[in-house]
């Protein structure tokens, strides 16, 4: 077992010489910085290891007049810093103590001096292996630097303590969801990212074509090489005409001499060649005569036959659609991909490209969509306060002193449920006692980010889902509710952040989606095969989307969804 192999002896690993060994990181020839110090006695009982670390420097002093060097060194498996003491016999100490250099050393852990630092062990280098020096300035300045500065520096924030600790959280976000969804029998499905279905028809979509470049590339080509004009083409067809009559009348004077069939074959082959290169060449000069700026059209509009799919797609909005395929044969299934929307949204909860976790479950109905999502949503909160405990106290240090309270509330606190009927109600209320919203509030509106947020921070202080939506206002695979006005729709909304989760229980009545689908004024052509599930074993359904830029969000505190997605892409901004 790889385990069990013994590393060369001048690659220090787990040696043992204190009464605790540290494991060496597998498939990188070093410990981890978290195995150091996130014991719980914060690695104290190591003292005496040999260790080897790797990680950059945050910041470094140099101390007894150069003699010495302190670097609070980071490899990312943890928030905290391991203290490393290098003495200036071993390496020029200016070029390791600035921010940003990335040092590979080998050590002994000691205890510090007592009650000089709050580090329970530092490393005591007894040689540097590597280094990755900071060419000039480092352009993330030491100073406290706002989350905002951070976005334009892309490729280095996730050298800060923030945005690291984000990328942690999030990471232990993605694995609680398959943990949760695989500890109930869900099969983890792949759906397209390319797609032709426009999922919650809203004409959001980003559209995938070569067109553009295609057309970019002939304009281009036509100025170079300008296209045959009509007397071009008809030259060529001249040189076809007489090179055609040519072999004719060869062929006729053959056979009159009395020539065999093979006779008259070997005989015009060198003509027939000819006139075979005459049309290839008539056939090209009539295709390039074609060519024309700009982007081909059929009747007045843009011809997608030429296009890569020769057809019109899309970057998909949901995956929910093609998962359904899934469902309805596997049973329960979840998705959990990126997901796109041209929506022109500059608010802090509206990305352009952002991840979605879509479950859908056969045989359930609404109660059972919206038992799993809270308890998917408990799930994930425990999770963080089990597994990332150090991370969320930095959130709370320098984001949002509430949110571990968050956490713990929500996993252990039902979440309220009302009918989006009661809730226009609450609201409705609240607007008579002097509330006052910018958007109006009447049964039958889209409930604004102001409304759902009053509603889960303000009357409730928890999260709520509200259930049975105005059919007018949500999409059309939605199940229809006997009173005829409303769908099995539900949302879950939490503070913070508002709509958290989007599901519904899916129309399983072939007639009844028939009818929605052509009552909201959609083709049904492009949702035939979505349709078909209701004619061939339809079953009761259900599903939600998550949006897990917005989970970390409410897990966070932090304010806005450009920081805790790694490369944020909204309006006028897709950098790197
Ligand atoms: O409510 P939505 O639009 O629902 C669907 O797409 C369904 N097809 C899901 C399903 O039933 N399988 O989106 C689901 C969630 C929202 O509740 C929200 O959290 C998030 O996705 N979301 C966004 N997150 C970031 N940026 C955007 N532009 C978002 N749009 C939706
Ligand atoms: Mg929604």
């Amino acid at each position: 077992m790889a385990d069990e192999i013994v590393p060369p002896a001048n690659e220090l690993a787990a040696v043992a010489l204190g009464n605790d060994t540290v494991q060496k990181a597998q498939f990188s020839n070093r410990v981890l910085i978290k195995s150091i110090l996130g014991r719980p006695d914060g690695g104290a009982s190591l003292a005496g290891q040999k260790v080897r670390i790797g990680g950059w420097v945050k910041t470094g002093r140099e101390q007894g007049k150069g003699a010495f060097a302190f670097l609070a060194v980071n490899d990312g498996s943890c928030p905290a810093n391991l203290q490393v003491m290098v003495d200036s016999s071993l390496y020029d100490l200016s070029k390791l103590v600035a921010t940003g250099t990335c040092v590979t050393v080998d050590g002994v852990l000691k205890l510090p001096p007592e009650g000089k630092d709050k580090q329970m062990i530092e490393l005591s280098v007894e040689k540097v292996i590597d280094v990755g020096t900071v060419e000039d300035k480092y352009p993330l300045p030491k100073t406290k630097l706002t989350l905002e500065f951070l976005r334009d520096m892309l490729h280095l924030r996730s050298r800060t303590n923030s945005i690291s600790a984000i990328a942690r959280i999030r990471n232990a976000l993605a694995f609680a969801t398959h943990s949760f969804f695989q500890e109930h029998s869900f099969l983890y499905v792949h759906t397209p990212i390319i797609t032709t279905s426009d999922c919650e028809g809203a004409g959001e979509m980003f559209q995938v074509t070569t067109l553009i470049n295609h057309t970019e590339q002939v304009e281009k080509d036509l100025i170079v090489n300008p296209p045959p004009t009509e007397a071009d083409v008809e030259a060529a067809r001249l040189i076809v005409k007489e090179r055609g009559a040519a072999v004719k009348q060869l062929k006729a004077q053959l056979k009159d001499a009395g020539a065999t069939k093979e006779e008259i074959d070997a005989a015009t082959t060198a003509p027939v060649g000819e006139l075979t290169s005459a049309k290839a060449n008539l056939a090209q000069i009539e295709e390039r005569s074609k060519l024309k700026p700009g982007l081909p059209k059929k009747d007045g509009k843009i011809d997608y036959s030429n296009d890569f799919f020769s057809r019109q797609a899309f970057l998909t909005v949901s995956g929910q659609l093609q998962v359904e395929t899934y469902a309805c044969a596997l049973s329960s299934v979840y998705t959990f991909g990126p997901t796109f929307r041209a929506e022109n949204s500059h608010t802090t909860r509206h990305l352009a490209e952002f991840w979605m976790v879509e479950p859908e479950i056969a045989f359930a109905d609404l109660q059972d969509d919206m038992n799993c999502a809270e308890a998917y949503v408990k799930y994930m909160c425990k999770w963080l306060l089990e597994k990332c405990y150090d991370d969320m106290e930095l959130m709370a240090k320098n984001f949002d002193r509430g949110c571990i309270e968050r956490l713990q509330l929500v996993a252990s606190t039902p979440f309220g449920r009302i009918t989006y009927t009661e809730a226009i109600e609450l609201l409705e209320r609240a607007v008579a006692e002097g509330k006052k919203f910018e958007n109006n509030v009447e049964w039958g509106i889209d409930l604004a980010s102001e409304h759902e947020r009053y509603l889960t921070e303000v009357m409730f202080q928890k999260p709520i889902i509200v259930y049975n939506y105005p059919k007018g206002i949500k999409a059309f695979y939605m199940r229809l509710n006997d009173d005829g006005k409303t769908v099995a729709a539900m949302d879950v909304l939490v503070p913070k952040v508002g709509e958290l989760i989007g599901g519904s229980q899916r129309e399983e009545r072939y007639d009844v989606i028939t009818q929605r689908i052509k009552e909201m004024g959609l083709p049904i052509e492009p949702y035939k095969w979505y349709i078909d599930l209701r004619r061939y074993g339809t079953v009761k359904h259900c599903g939600f989307g998550l949006g897990f830029e917005r989970m970390i969000l409410f897990a966070t505190g932090i304010d806005n969804i450009r920081d805790v997605i790694p490369f944020p892409r909204y309006p006028g901004k897709a950098d790197l």
